[in-house]
């Protein structure tokens, strides 16, 4: 594993320690990587009230925003279990308002990685709007 991904893997396994699945059981761990180089972690919230629980990425999302930045240049996703989770469909529209298309996804368990995507292979024609922010970058 490059030095890189190893270091994803780190901070998504990390994070998946901390989960709150009381409800599912199935524990998740995220990283993404900002512009800056930093990494950021997050894992899934459940909740009593089902539907508010959010996803690992959600979270990993929320850590990258709140530090200021506004790109993710890397995504390492970690399922619980024997086998490795891609990001669910609303994840991956929301992790594609700050990638590219070309923004690779590691994925795998708490053992290891063992698949490698791109944004476009998860989300092919994203919905995008053109912010007037984008004209500050
Ligand atoms: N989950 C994530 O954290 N990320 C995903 O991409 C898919 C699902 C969480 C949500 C819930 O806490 C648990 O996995 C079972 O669905």
């Amino acid at each position: 594993m490059t030095k890189n991904k190893q270091e994803l893997f780190a901070v998504a396994r990390a994070a998946m320690e901390n989960a709150h699945a009381p409800y599912s059981f199935y524990r998740v761990g995220a990283a993404v990587r900002g512009g800056s180089g930093k990494i950021y972690g997050g894992t899934n919230v459940e909740n009593a009230s089902y539907p508010e629980g959010w996803c690992a990425e959600t979270s990993a999302i929320g850590a990258l925003i709140t530090a200021g930045e506004k790109t993710i240049t890397e995504i390492c996703v970690l399922g619980g279990g024997e086998t490795p989770a891609t990001p669910c469909g609303g994840c991956r529209q929301r992790l594609s308002e700050f990638a590219s298309p070309q923004t690779p996804v590691y994925v795998g368990t708490k053992h290891g990685l063992s698949g490698s995507y791109s944004m476009a292979d998860l989300l092919p024609e994203a919905f995008k709007l053109k912010s007037e922010e984008d004209d500050l970058l």
